[in-house]
Formats: C-alpha cells, sequence, structure tokens
C-alpha cells in the first residue's frame, strides 16, 4: 500500500483539495483508494458522501486516536490532515506516510508560515530521514502574478533537514474547475473532460512523482 500524507498547518492552503482529487484520479486508474479524513472539519468526508454512485469506489478509511484503519486490500490510501498541528500530532501524521505533500499558496503570509512549517519539520529529522518522501505544490496559483514569482524564488530554495531541496513538484493554477468537480463529489480528472485540460495537465507531474 502506497500512503500520500497532504500535510501544511497553514489552513486553507489546499489540503482537501489535493487529497480528494488525487483520491479521485486513482480510483477511475482503477485502483482501491482509501481517503481518510483525520480532520474535524470533515471536508473530505464530506465531498464522498456528495459523490455520486456511478463513479469508481473510493473506500472512506477511519481515523481515532492517531491511527488509521484501512479496508484490506487496499492500494493506494490518502490522509487528509487538519489545519494548526504542530509537535507530536505533526510527528504523528508524518510517520503515517511515505510520500508527504505539502500544497502551498504564494501569498506572502501563506509562504511565511510555510518556512515555520519547514523549520518544524527540521526537529522531526529523524523522521525524514526515514524512507518518507516530500514535494511541495504551489496551489491556488495566479499565474504572472508577483506573488507567483515569490512563491517560485521561495519554493525553490527550500532545503529538507536532509540538506536536499525538496522537490518543488507543480504548479496548479487558481480554477473554478476545483469547485465545481467537488460540488458533485467529483475530481477534476473525473469532471468537464474539455474545461479541466489545462488543469490535469498541471497534476501531471505530481502524478509522475507519487508514481500513478
Ligand atoms: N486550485 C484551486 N483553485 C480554486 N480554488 C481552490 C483551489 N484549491 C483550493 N481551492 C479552494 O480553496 C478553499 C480551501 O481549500 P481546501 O479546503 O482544500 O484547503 P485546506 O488546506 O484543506 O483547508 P483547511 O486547512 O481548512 O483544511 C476551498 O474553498 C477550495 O475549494
Ligand atoms: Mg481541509
Amino acid at each position: 500500500m502506497h500512503s500520500i500524507v497532504i500535510l501544511n498547518p497553514k489552513g486553507g492552503c489546499g489540503k482537501s483539495t489535493l487529497a480528494v482529487n488525487l483520491a479521485g484520479y486513482f480510483a477511475q486508474l482503477g485502483k482501491r483508494v482509501a481517503l481518510a479524513d483525520c480532520d474535524p472539519q470533515r471536508s473530505s468526508s464530506d465531498w464522498l458522501a456528495l459523490r455520486p454512485e456511478s463513479e469508481p469506489t473510493i473506500i472512506p478509511a477511519g481515523f481515532s486516536n492517531g491511527r488509521i484503519k484501512v479496508a484490506a486490500r487496499t492500494e493506494i490510501l490518502i490522509i487528509d490532515t487538519p489545519a494548526a498541528i504542530h509537535g507530536q500530532r505533526l510527528a504523528g501524521f508524518v510517520k503515517l506516510g511515505q510520500s508527504l505533500v505539502i500544497p502551498m499558496l504564494p501569498s506572502p503570509i501563506d509562504i511565511r508560515a510555510a518556512e515555520r512549517f519547514i523549520e518544524e519539520l527540521y526537529s522531526l529529522r529523524h523522521l525524514i530521514n526515514r524512507k518518507v518522501r516530500l514535494a511541495s505544490v504551489a496551489n491556488r496559483v495566479r499565474e504572472d502574478t508577483l506573488a507567483a514569482a515569490r512563491l517560485d524564488v521561495y519554493l525553490d530554495r527550500i532545503k529538507l533537514p536532509t540538506g536536499q531541496k525538496l522537490p518543488y513538484i507543480t504548479v496548479l493554477r487558481a480554477s473554478q474547475n476545483y469547485i465545481r468537480a467537488a460540488e458533485k463529489g467529483l475530481s477534476i480528472f473525473e469532471f468537464a473532460p474539455a474545461k479541466t485540460t489545462y488543469d490535469r495537465e498541471q497534476w501531471k507531474p505530481l502524478l509522475r512523482w507519487l508514481g500513478g
């Protein structure tokens, strides 16, 4: 089983959006996918509840006391985490993943919060030195804006506790497609193919990195 944790304590950076779109992507590939919503806000559970029965199944995974309970033979586990987690709880989520995806928004406030988060990851060096892979994704980017350019520069120079560069995998534009698809319990891989061509293209580097 490949477990993918979507993590960034900054609220609203796109964790649930990435989680549900990854779940939809792997489900429509025919994989047995489980989605663990570890956030009491229940955004990804709400999305799953809206999902039409005709679409490829995504199985909800249980979460309690820091443990995830997945259905037998799950191939891909996607873990959506809450905002504002630090310390032991953050360490707990880092331990759950083989791949860790960090969405970031291109605003100065979000970039500063992301800097503090990366610093906190340094204190979890012992976990990250293990076999966890990390990557960041710029999300809700209005291309050609100054904020987007700053995020570019920042993401390009982030170093991991191991001294390696944090791979900056892709840029996802701000698009109503995410909102419209989510309203229907769909990912952009299952929604309005003509309108989502560009968005799906932007996901490709992340999907390759995840081995999809
Ligand atoms: N690329 C995008 N384009 C347009 N809207 C987006 C995009 N990504 C996320 N959003 C919207 O931004 C809002 C916040 O996104 P989301 O809920 O995924 O963030 P989050 O990190 O899970 O938030 P929280 O920390 O509260 O759990 C949502 O309304 C979502 O639909
Ligand atoms: Mg969320």
